[in-house]
């Protein structure tokens, strides 16, 4: 299980989380959602180690993480897609999910060449077999700087398979995606959803990405958490309807040009088109 517990930060006087405390259990996909500026990237940070909390703590599987760096909170099995500057844009697809393949599973092992020679070879095998699950196989030998944007993104969720966290966390995965890219990323998180070990955090925007892979779902807006439940129960409650619409529940099935995002849902789940 992870953790949060009262996770907070204080940006000189703006408080972007404010004492969230949350638990996430294998097997569930969390959507996390709110306004424009709620926090989610922050709490994200939190949880990943890319930004220290001013109070709080991190726990998974119960240990406390809080004071580890984002390097060995990775390894502590916390997976938060790779930006691109983390890879080596002169060397292929294959080269670089090689490399994560390697790093996750080749830690500690003595030098010898025999046994290099034949991981190595494993480890080949198991990237070329991520990336034929991404449908990225015939792109393995494209130099990663040449890449396309779409095939960058579908890269960044290639590495994190090759890490094979405990804990996936997707931050807007689609978005700047075109409209056949984006299935191939949702079709990824499926997968990975499909192994009930996972802990998966999303956040989203996209509503109806949420309601098709979401088994609960928790909303934060100016940094506190204000509802957590089914996507249905959320969707529907008037901490959501007022966040979302800025209006009183009972005003929310009218017109939408109050929406921050064209994509969030009225409490009746449909919106004109
Ligand atoms: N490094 C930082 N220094 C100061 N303020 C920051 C920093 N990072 C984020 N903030 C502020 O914290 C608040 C939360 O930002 P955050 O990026 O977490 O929101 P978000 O929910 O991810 O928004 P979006 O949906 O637009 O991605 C914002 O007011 C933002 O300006
Ligand atoms: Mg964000």
């Amino acid at each position: 299980m992870l953790e949060t517990r009262d996770l907070t930060i204080n940006f000189g006087g703006h408080v972007a989380v404010n004492a969230v405390s949350c638990r996430f259990v294998p097997g569930t996909l969390t959507a996390i959602v709110g306004p424009n500026g709620a926090g989610k990237t922050t709490y994200f940070n939190l949880i990943s180690g890319q930004l220290k909390a001013t109070a709080g703590h991190v726990l998974l599987g119960g240990r406390d993480l809080s004071r580890l760096s984002a390097a060995a909170r990775t390894h502590a099995g916390l997976g938060r897609a790779f930006q691109l500057t983390n890879l080596f844009p002169h060397l292929s697809v294959l080269e670089n999910v090689r490399l994560a393949v390697q790093a996750a599973r080749g830690g500690s092992r003595r030098l010898n060449l025999w046994s290099l020679w034949s991981d190595h070879r494993t480890w080949t095998e198991e990237a070329e077999h991520i990336l034929q699950t991404v449908g990225m196989h015939a792109q393995q030998g494209a130099v990663v700087a040449n890449l396309p944007h779409g095939d960058q993104r579908k890269l960044e969720v290639a590495l994190l398979m090759a890490l094979d966290p405990e804990v996936y966390m997707f931050d807007e995965p689609t978005a700047g995606m075109s409209r056949d890219e984006a299935p191939v990323i949702l079709n990824l998180i499926r997968e990975i959803k499909s192994d009930t070990r996972k802990i998966i955090l999303l956040v989203e925007h996209k509503m109806d990405v949420v309601r098709e892979l979401a088994d609960r779902i928790i909303v934060l807006t100016n940094g506190t958490l204000v509802a957590d439940g089914t996507p249905a129960e959320v969707i529907a409650s008037p901490v959501v309807q007022e966040a979302y619409l800025g209006r009183a529940p009972q005003d929310a099935s009218g017109g939408h040009d109050a929406r921050p995002h064209p994509d969030l849902p009225s409490s009746g789940g449909r919106s004109p088109s």
